[in-house]
């Protein structure tokens, strides 16, 4: 493992980082596009990136972008949840995103939180090998929770952990208890995208805004890669970018 560097772009808050990281965004899918017929790409749900939504509804709206040649692959999935769970991130990515935009429902991969046990394992593995067989993703995007996953690579994760489920942690199943009405309700695990997944992608870019976020992204780069904090594993690439606006930065 080597300890290369992250690039950071700071911003003065969400809402100019946003907008401004969708722009470049469509502009590195068009470049993906302008030398092949796909681009494959994968973002993450969440708080973090509802502007960027917004920014790139906007953008197609504008003419700037279309979608129809994108192969969307999600990154993760409460494990088990119906897809059309209103807590469910197929539901959100439906309803934030794929909705509003040209992307064909057959561009859609999502991992399946509704799948049978049984079937998991072949469930992630054919995952896994249609991002391969189709050439690797060409961007991914990710967000990053306040104790370092990526994901729900968890710390501890392994830095060539594949696709797979996983049990969420403590401390990430106190933050997304805030948005569970029915704290019965909240799933204890998860399916994932690996890290070696993850990290296998041509670009990485990663977002994190405000000043709850300061303390894992000072971490994270200041910190040698450790299992402890998986956004560490960020470091073994060459291409990776954070995205933070000027609370989330403040202790690099
Ligand atoms: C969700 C995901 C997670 C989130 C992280 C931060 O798809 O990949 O790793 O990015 O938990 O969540 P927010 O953005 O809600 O702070």
């Amino acid at each position: 493992m080597v300890n290369k560097k992250i690039k950071t772009k700071v911003y003065p808050n969400s809402k100019s980082g946003s907008k401004i990281f969708a722009k470049s965004l469509v502009n590195e899918i068009n470049e993906v596009l302008f030398k092949k017929k796909y681009c494959l790409i994968s973002i993450p749900t969440g708080n973090t990136p509802t502007d960027l939504y917004k920014e790139l509804i906007e953008l197609y709206k504008k003419k700037k972008i279309s979608f129809k040649n994108i192969l969307f692959f999600n990154l993760d999935e409460f494990y088990p949840i119906s897809k059309d769970d209103i807590q469910s991130y197929n539901y959100y990515l439906n309803e934030k995103l794929f909705n509003h935009i040209d992307i064909p429902k057959k561009n859609i991969n999502m991992l399946n939180g509704d799948i049978n046990e049984n079937n998991i394992n072949s469930h992630c593995i054919s995952f896994e090998d249609k991002i391969k067989r189709l050439g690797g993703l060409d961007i991914q995007v990710l967000g990053i929770g306040q104790n370092g996953h990526i994901g729900f690579n968890e710390p501890g994760s392994l830095i060539d952990s594949k696709t797979r489920k996983v049990n969420i942690s403590d401390h990430s199943l106190s933050i997304i208890s805030n948005e569970f009405n029915n704290k019965n309700e909240i799933p204890k695990e998860a399916l994932t995208m690996g890290v070696d997944t993850i990290l296998s992608s041509n670009k990485i870019f990663l977002l994190a805004w405000g000043k709850t976020k300061s303390t894992i992204i000072g971490k994270t780069i200041k910190n040698k890669i450790t299992k402890n904090i998986p956004a560490t594993y960020l470091k073994n690439h060459n291409d990776v970018t954070f995205i933070l606006d000027k609370y989330s930065s403040s202790k690099i």
